[in-house]
């Protein structure tokens, strides 16, 4: 039941207070992620857990770029998990969905706020983005699934209505 809980109340937070998501909790959340099911096991799937500020600010900069904007795609979010995948395993975007699925329950279960934020695919084909790679030790054909943004919650947004008609049910 308190699965079922955490499935049905976990919100995306747009609004992040500044204190840093610690040890403990980063684990956990990341844990989970390391457990979400991949196509024929290929376990293809990466996250880089980013709470080093400057690191943080440069990401936030290259996603806002992909818009052509400037400004916090972050919302103010002192981490970011992003997730990338090796496209020569199994689809990485269906293995990197699920990652990112179980990111975000997680962290409402431990308490923390989480969105996704795209547009990781864009960040990561740049020079940029491939230099972060190499620095990170990580190959930079990875491709970017998404980044998943945690921290602890400053505003409780309610469940967006979800749009009738969306089951079918046979028998
Ligand atoms: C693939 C995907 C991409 C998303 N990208 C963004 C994004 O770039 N910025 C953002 O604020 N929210 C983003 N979201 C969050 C959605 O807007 C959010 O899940 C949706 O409005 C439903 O709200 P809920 O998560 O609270 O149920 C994304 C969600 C998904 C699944």
């Amino acid at each position: 039941m308190e699965a079922m809980y955490n499935l049905l109340n976990r919100r995306s937070v747009r609004k992040y207070t500044q204190q840093q998501v610690p040890d403990e909790l980063l684990d956990q959340v990341l844990e989970a992620g390391l457990f979400a099911p991949t196509g024929m096991n290929t376990q293809n799937i990466y996250m880089v857990a980013v709470r080093d500020k400057e690191t943080r600010d440069q990401m936030m900069r290259m996603n806002a770029a992909v818009m052509g904007r400037d400004g916090d795609p972050f919302y103010g979010a002192p981490c970011v998990i992003v997730v990338l995948g090796d496209a020569s395993g199994y689809p990485v975007v269906e293995n990197g969905s699920l990652v990112l699925g179980n990111l975000m329950n997680a962290a409402h279960a431990v308490g923390l706020g989480s969105c996704w934020i795209h547009r990781a695919k864009q960040m990561f084909e740049t020079q940029e983005g491939k230099a972060l790679l190499r620095k990170w030790g990580l190959k930079e054909s990875l491709v970017g699934v998404g980044n998943c943004i945690l921290g602890y919650p400053d505003e409780e947004p309610a469940a967006r209505p979800r749009l009738d008609g969306r089951i079918v049910r046979i028998g």
